[in-house]
């Protein structure tokens, strides 16, 4: 049952970049906030527990607030530092829900608040978020897209161990990527200005974002449907990487640039320019759905189509490659029977491979250089025998996953694969190569009884 829960009392442990602004949103909808901050500040602003109110920290519990007083600073902002537990005795005794904006460590710490004051609050099951950070993800690949289920990192001392423990207790994780926009502290956060500010070293890493504003929305969100997110980790971005290079430059303004400074004059003189693209670019309606040149196609997260028709227009032929496999001159094997022997397939067992050989690609590439009719034309460049990741692999002579031995199934574990599969056609390239296509297939279809 999804109960959606209305709070008036929350305590906000660290009134930092999202903190405040956290708790001016919930302020402004008339919830009451108690926020903490380690340093003490002017009299007035940072308030300590009165004496007698509330009781020392012994063994690690927080004890006896009197009935009904009320410990200062209840409204407005208390002195904590996780580190000392003195100053735990200012956390408000009576909240309907806990934000814990710190980083959850160490663990030690963590847990001995946790017994001293937190349980108290899981225990009756009111709202505990705790912010994470994304960096909690074992990244195996370079750009590789993880999720909730992705597995973690296991640093000694790290932020996760607390975070892990306060989920396992109830509280619900929210697992932030890098953080933008305007708080209410004052202080602005700009992917700009951190390019600006030289702090960026490598751009062709990717950057997830998530602003301010949104993840105060979720973590409200969270907290009035509590009963739904209890114990869950939820990932808060925006779900649409960016690489730096894109960011900074913007892709289409680069190949504008380049255009402009470089290729222009090339393209001008009715010289070849042949720019390679991929099949990616095609909109897919329907599983296994054949796609040619005319397919209509939409933009991808890569924004790369744009500088590809920008070019194509201008004159250049752009050759729309496929899953590239082969031995490249640099010394680097691409194989699909060592993809499957990583186990690429598991998820894609049911869904079609496009392939095409370098060596193909190459001669494909040399082919349209010397024939001046496909100046700025599409052309895809695949074997145009697509077959299904289920038929390749018992064509290498390979055991199907015990996952995937149904053959209707497929578990999409991300976007990529949650969209349809689909075959694409060669019909343009083998009017322009005909017999010269070497690598017709990947296996012998005859050994898979495709
Ligand atoms: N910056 C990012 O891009 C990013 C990305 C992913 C996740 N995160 C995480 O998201 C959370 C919120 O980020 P934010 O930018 O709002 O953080 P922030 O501005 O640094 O605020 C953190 C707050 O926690 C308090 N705090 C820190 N250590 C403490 C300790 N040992 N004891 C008591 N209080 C302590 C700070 O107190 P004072 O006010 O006294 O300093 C501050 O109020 C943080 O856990 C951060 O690590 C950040």
């Amino acid at each position: 049952m999804n109960t959606v829960m209305k709070v008036q009392k929350v305590l906000i442990i660290g009134a930092g970049f999202v903190g405040s602004s956290l708790a001016a949103s919930l302020q402004s909808s008339g919830v009451q906030v108690c926020c903490t901050r380690r340093q003490e500040g002017e009299e007035g602003t940072v308030q300590k527990g009165e004496e007698g109110t509330v009781q020392n920290v012994e063994e690690g519990t927080v004890q006896n607030v009197e009935e009904g007083t009320v410990q200062k600073g209840e409204e407005g902002t208390v002195q904590f530092v996780l580190e000392n537990e003195e100053t735990w005795r200012n956390l408000p005794m009576e909240v309907d829900g806990v934000v814990w904006t710190l980083p959850a460590k160490p663990l030690s710490q963590v847990q001995r608040l946790h017994d001293a004051y937190l349980h108290s609050i899981l225990d009756e099951k009111k709202p505990v978020i705790v912010y994470g950070s994304t960096s909690r993800y074992h990244v195996d690949e370079a750009h590789q897209w993880v999720d909730e289920k992705t597995k973690k990192t296991q640093k000694e001392d790290s932020r996760e161990e607390g975070e892990d423990f306060l989920q396992e207790k109830g509280a619900t994780v929210l697992v932030l990527a890098g953080i933008w926009g305007e708080s209410k502290n004052g202080q602005s956060r700009h992917p700009k200005s951190w390019f600006e500010k030289g702090y960026i070293k490598n751009f062709n890493k990717f950057l997830n974002l998530a602003h301010v504003d949104d993840i105060i929305k979720v973590t409200e969100e969270v907290m009035r449907r509590h009963s739904e997110t209890r114990g869950q980790a939820i990932n808060v971005c925006d779900g649409n990487p960016m690489l730096w290079r894109d960011i900074i430059v913007g892709p289409l303004s680069c190949v504008h640039r380049l255009y402009d400074t470089y290729l222009r004059s090339i393209l001008d003189s009715k010289k070849q320019v042949i720019v390679y693209g991929t099949t990616g670019r095609y909109h897919v309606e329907e599983e296994h759905q054949w796609v040619d040149e005319k397919t209509k196609y939409k933009q991808t997260e890569s924004g790369r189509e744009e500088g590809e028709d920008f070019l194509q227009e201008k004159g250049a032929s752009v050759l729309v490659l496929v899953g590239i496999w082969g031995e490249s001159n640099s010394g680097q094997l691409r194989s699909p029977k060592s993809w499957i022997e990583k186990g690429y397939h598991i998820n894609s067992i049911n869904k079609y491979l496009n392939l095409a050989h370098v060596d193909d690609i190459v001669k494909a590439t040399e082919e349209v250089l010397n024939r001046p009719e496909f100046i700025g034309q599409a052309i895809n460049v695949c074997d145009g025998n697509p077959m299904l990741w289920r038929d390749i692999t018992l064509g290498f002579g390979l055991e199907l996953p015990a996952t995937t031995q149904d053959p209707n199934a497929t578990a999409p574990t991300s976007r990529l694969l949650s969209r349809p599969s689909k075959r694409v056609s060669n019909g343009l390239l083998q009017s322009i190569m005909g017999k010269d296509y070497k690598f017709k297939t990947v296996v012998d279809p005859d050994t898979t009884g495709a």
